[in-house]
C-alpha cells in the first residue's frame, strides 16, 4: 500500500509477571530474536512507515532495543498502567501527526504475519474506520468476544463484562486493531474506564465508532499467528509455531532436511538452494548458507557464512566470524572462530581454529590449535596456501605460516615459517636399542610374583 502513510503503535509496557524474569517480557528471545524485534521487523516488512513504541517505566531494556531494532521509532513511556487505550494514548504525540493507518500491535505477539497486516490496512483502504482481529481459540476463556451484525462489527465484550449469550461467542479479540488515521484520537478520548477493572479498555473504541456510525469489521487469522506470550510455556509454543514456519519455508525454497523437526533455525539465517542439513543442526544468529553447502548432523553454527560447496561436521562449532569458502571442510568436533578459510582447504578432525587466516587448499591435521589469546589480546595466525601443518601442532599467535609451507606433527610455532619450509619444534626423537627388553629382564627377577 505505498499511496498510503502508516504509524504502527506497539504495546510493550507489559510487566509480564507470568514468565518469572527478570528480563521484560517482550525482551524474551523467539528463534533468537526479542519477540518485539520480530513485531517491528514484520511491520517494517509490510510497509509500515513510522513507529511508536510504548514502553513501562524502567524499561531500559525494551528502549535500547527498539531503538537499535527500529531507529525511526518513537519511545513513550506508559507511566501508570491504565488500560490498552490508555496505552495508545500515550503515544499521542505521534499520532497527531497525520497518517491514513494506524495499526497497534503487541510486543507480546510476535507471529502476526505481513500478510495478515496488509489484511487489516486493505480494510482501512475500503473504507473501514476500525479493524479488529479476530481468531478462534481453542478455549476462548480470557478475551473479548466480538458481536457482529451483517458484517458489521458492533462492539468486543471483555470476558468480565459479557453476558452468558456473549460469552458462547467462539469469535474472540486477538488485540491487534486497525484505525483510519484521522478518527483514531477522537474515539480514543471518548473512551471511559467505568468497567470491572477500572481500565481505559481500547476495544471499547469499537462502539464508540458505531454510535458514531464508522464503519468497523473484524476480519480472522489464524490462532497459531495470534497467540500472545504471558509463561515461558506459550514463549515455548510460540518458538515451535515460529520453528515449523521457517522449516517449511526453507525446504519449498528448496532445502534438504532429513529430520527437519530436529533442526533450529535463527530469525536471520538464510539458506540457499540445495543446502542439506542433517538431524539436530542448531543455527544461531547471524547465518549464511550458500548453494550445496552439507551441514552434517549436530553441528553449531553462530554468525558464520558458509560459501558454495563447504561441508562441515558431524559434531562442528561454528562461531561468529567464520567464514568457509567454496567446498572447505570442517570436520568432527574442530572450532571455528573468527577466520576466514580459503576455498577448498580441509580442517578435518579435532582442532580449534581461532582468529586466522587459512589460505586454499590448506590441509590443518588433526589436533591442530591455534594458541590465539594470552589471557589480555587475541592474536592472528596466517597459514598460507597449500600449507599442511601435522597433526597436534600448536601456532602461538602472532604467528605465519608461509605458502606451501610444512609444520611437522606435534610442533609448538612460535615463530614464522617460511614458504615451502619444513618447520619441526619438538624434542628430537632419541633410540636406544634393547632398553626394553632388558628392562623386561630386570623386573622379571626383582618382581614378586604375585600367587
Ligand atoms: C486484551 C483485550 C481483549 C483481547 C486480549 C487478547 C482490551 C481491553 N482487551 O485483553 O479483548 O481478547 O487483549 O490478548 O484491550 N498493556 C499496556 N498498558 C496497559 C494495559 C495493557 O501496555 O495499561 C499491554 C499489555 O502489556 C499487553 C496488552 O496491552 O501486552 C494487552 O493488555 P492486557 O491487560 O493483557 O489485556 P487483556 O485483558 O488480555
Ligand atoms: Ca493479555
Amino acid at each position: 500500500m505505498p499511496d498510503r502513510s502508516s504509524l504502527a503503535i506497539v504495546l510493550a509496557a507489559g510487566e509480564g509477571t507470568r514468565m518469572r524474569s527478570s528480563l521484560p517480557k517482550v525482551m524474551h528471545p523467539v528463534a533468537g530474536l526479542p519477540m518485539i524485534g520480530h513485531v517491528l521487523k514484520t511491520a517494517t516488512g509490510a510497509g509500515i512507515d513510522r513507529f511508536a513504541v510504548v514502553v513501562g517505566n524502567g524499561a531500559g531494556a525494551v528502549r535500547d532495543f527498539a531503538a537499535k531494532a527500529a531507529p525511526s521509532a518513537v519511545l513513550v513511556e506508559q507511566v501508570e498502567r491504565l488500560g490498552t487505550a490508555h496505552a495508545v494514548l500515550a503515544a499521542r504525540e505521534a499520532l497527531e501527526i497525520a497518517a491514513d493507518d494506524v495499526l497497534v500491535l503487541y510486543g507480546d505477539t510476535p507471529l502476526v504475519t505481513a500478510e495478515t497486516l496488509a489484511r487489516m490496512r486493505a480494510e482501512l483502504a475500503q473504507g473501514a474506520s476500525v479493524v479488529v482481529l479476530g481468531f478462534r481459540p481453542e478455549v476462548p476463556t480470557g478475551y473479548g468476544r466480538l458481536i457482529e451484525r451483517d458484517g458489521q462489527l458492533l462492539a468486543i465484550r471483555e470476558e468480565r463484562e459479557a453476558s452468558d449469550e456473549e460469552r458462547a461467542i467462539g469469535f474472540c479479540n486477538a488485540g491487534l486493531m486497525g484505525f483510519r488515521g484521522e478518527t483514531i484520537l477522537a474515539l480514543l478520548d471518548a473512551v471511559e474506564n467505568n468497567n470491572a477493572k477500572g481500565e481505559f479498555y481500547l476495544t471499547d473504541a469499537v462502539e464508540i465508532a458505531n454510535r458514531r456510525g464508522l464503519g468497523v469489521v473484524a476480519i480472522e487469522a489464524d490462532a497459531a499467528e495470534v497467540g500472545g506470550v504471558n509463561t515461558r510455556a506459550e514463549l515455548a509454543d510460540v518458538e515451535r509455531i515460529w520453528q515449523d514456519r521457517a522449516r517449511q519455508a526453507a525446504l519449498l525454497a528448496g532445502v534438504t532436511m532429513t529430520a527437519p523437526e530436529t533442526v533450529f533455525l535463527a530469525h536471520d539465517t538464510k539458506l540457499s538452494r540445495d543446502v542439506v542439513i542433517e538431524p539436530n543442526v542448531f543455527f544461531g544468529p547471524g547465518v549464511t548458507v550458500d548453494e550445496g553447502v552439507v551441514i552434517h548432523a549436530f553441528s553449531h553454527l553462530t554468525g558464520a557464512h558458509l560459501e558454495r560447496g563447504a561441508e562441515i561436521g558431524p559434531f562442528a562449532r561454528l562461531r561468529p566470524g567464520a567464514q568457509l569458502g567454496p567446498k572447505s571442510k570442517v570436520g568432527n568436533f574442530v572450532e571455528v572462530k573468527n577466520a576466514e578459510i580459503g576455498a577448498g582447504a580441509k580442517i578435518s578432525h579435532l582442532t580449534y581454529i581461532g582468529d586466522a587466516k587459512v589460505g586454499a587448499e590448506a590441509n590443518v591435521g588433526a589436533g591442530t590449535v591455534t594458541g590465539n589469546y594470552d589471557g589480555y589480546d587475541k592474536a592472528l595466525t596466517v597459514i598460507g596456501e597449500g600449507a599442511f601443518i601435522g597433526s597436534n601442532s600448536v601456532l602461538v599467535a602472532p604467528v605465519t605460516i608461509g605458502d606451501g609451507g610444512y609444520v611437522a606433527s606435534g610442533s609448538v610455532i612460535t615463530e614464522d615459517v617460511a614458504p615451502d619450509a619444513l618447520a619441526i619444534a619438538r624434542g628430537r626423537q632419541v633410540e636406544k636399542p634393547g632398553w626394553a627388553a632388558r628392562f623386561r629382564e630386570l623386573k622379571a627377577k626383582t618382581k614378586r610374583v604375585r600367587v
